[in-house]
């Protein structure tokens, strides 16, 4: 069953004996002791998951006991049994440390509980620190890919301003890689063990996200029922990302500004000043250079955010890339899906250095974790790949494109070519004309313009 370690202090034989019975029959190891001195020599040999100990005792009283696991055995969970003579004591046991108090004479179901509650906390702890450590592990220096000469000055600068306070502001496209960067540099700092809190502030409608970031306080406007938290007091003695940050309405850029001057705020409704203890890392796709000078985005708000620039190239800059992250997609995705793909052929590594990647290296993994899903093969192939990679392998182009002895319109060859693709778009998406549009990276009013005057029509299939 359970068999979790448990020693019981206390100076009644009677409760000793009782208490043993009942909890080696709840499937505890128990181990007894008769007072604080014994207790601690038996802690000092062994680990115990729980110490169950009484306040009051001759020699080491419950307190010594308490204080001695707090520096030698800081794992194991401190309950304090109580005379209701001496429950302000079991009170201080509590701010010192222990987990729990229990008032004499003890109810059976009462221990069995708290002992359940015990666990159920030591454990979420545990797995809290586990995944904290497995984080910490993902977002090591070494698994962001690159050896590029744009990753590697990127590489420098994170390295550098990693462990500092430094406000830090990313650019780049959609997929390079620039919540990675963010977390990376929280995981990398000595902030690592305080929490790294995300906003999208595209993702999140503009009449909200002010309350998201700041809070309010109960009743500070319709639907505001009770007292709630913001991003920035959550982010407290960790690092705040500022995710499209470029989308940021000017209203709330102006109050954003204020606060990051003054270093305080106020929730909604609120008028107590909260001080917190954040980094701010900011992050955006958009070119907020350009956003500045057509006045979209606050100057005084870019210097404050732009302390510290990174720019992610787009990875057809930096193709050089493209192997290492291959590879290192591969070997994660089939451990993780137990596939046993070793590699790739060398003309399927050459057509994926000939794409553009739009999507950057977020397509670039997305595809290779379908490959490894559906692919049974040892070696990734070229025919395991998509069409939009190597249009070179689709029918059409089986009969390669020539110039017959009398010439063409080049105009109307590129018509007909127009308009194979948009057929295929189409057919793609089902003739759904929002999905073709994106397949082809217009937008659906000139898609639709353009069915209309190569008047195309759905064939039934
Ligand atoms: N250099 C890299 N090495 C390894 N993985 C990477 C690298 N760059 C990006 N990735 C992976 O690509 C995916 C996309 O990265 P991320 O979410 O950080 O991009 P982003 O710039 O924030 O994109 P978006 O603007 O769309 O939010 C993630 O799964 C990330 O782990
Ligand atoms: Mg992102």
């Amino acid at each position: 069953m359970l068999n979790e370690k448990i020693l019981l202090i206390d100076d009644s034989p009677e409760i000793l004996e009782n208490l043993s019975e009942y909890l080696s029959s709840l499937g505890y190891d128990v181990t007894t002791a008769s007072d604080g001195t014994s207790g601690i020599h038996l802690i000092e040999k062994q680990f115990y998951d729980i110490i169950l100990t009484d306040m009051k005792m001759q020699g080491a009283d419950g307190m010594e006991v308490l204080r001695y696991v707090k520096e030698h055995s800081v794992e194991s969970i401190c309950i304090i049994l109580t005379g209701y003579g001496t429950i302000r004591n079991a009170v201080e046991a509590i701010k010192n440390g222990a987990f729990d108090y229990l008032t004499k004479p003890v109810k059976l179901d009462e221990i069995s509980i708290t002992l359940d509650r015990a666990l159920e906390y030591r454990n979420l702890k545990r797995e809290n620190t586990n995944l904290r450590n497995q984080l910490k592990k993902k977002y090591q220096f070494k698994n962001i890919i690159g050896e590029s000469p744009a990753m590697q000055s990127v590489f420098e600068t994170i390295e550098k301003v990693a462990d500092t306070d430094s406000t830090v502001l990313i650019l780049g496209e959609s997929g390079t890689g620039k919540e990675l960067i963010a977390r990376a540099l929280h995981y990398n700092s000595y902030r690592k063990d305080g929490p790294f809190v995300p906003v999208n502030c595209a993702a999140i409608p503009s009449e909200l996200l002010e309350s998201e970031l700041f809070g309010h306080e109960k009743g500070a406007f319709t639907n505001a029922i009770r007292t709630r938290i913001g991003r920035f007091e959550l982010a407290n003695g960790g690092t705040l990302f500022l995710d499209e940050i470029g989308d940021m309405n000017p209203n709330l850029q102006a109050k954003l500004l204020r606060v990051l001057q003054e270093r305080q705020f106020e929730r909604i409704g609120g008028v107590k000043p909260i001080k917190v203890d954040i980094r701010i890392i900011s992050a955006t796709h958009q070119d907020l250079k350009k956003a500045v000078l057509e006045k979209k985005f606050r100057e005084d708000l870019y210097y404050r955010l732009n302390v510290i620039p990174i720019q992610i190239p787009p990875l057809r800059e930096r193709k050089s890339d493209i192997p290492l992250l291959v590879h290192h997609f591969i070997n994660l995705y089939s451990r993780s899906r137990k596939k046993k793909i070793t590699g790739i052929t060398d003309e399927a590594m050459k057509g994926l250095m000939d794409y553009q990647w739009p999507g950057n290296v977020r397509e670039l993994e997305n595809m290779i974790e379908r490959l490894i899903i559906l692919s049974n093969r040892e070696r990734i192939d070229l025919t395991d790949f998509p069409e939009r990679i190597f249009p070179s392998l689709s029918h059409e182009s089986d009969h390669p494109i020539e110039i017959p002895e009398e010439g063409l319109s080049l105009e109307s060859a590129l018509n007909e070519y127009e308009k194979q693709l948009i057929l295929k778009a189409l057919n793609k998406s089902g003739w759904v004309k929002n999905k073709a549009a994106q397949l082809l990276h217009m937008n659906r009013t000139t898609l639709i313009e353009k069915i209309k005057r190569q008047n195309l029509q759905r064939t039934p299939s």
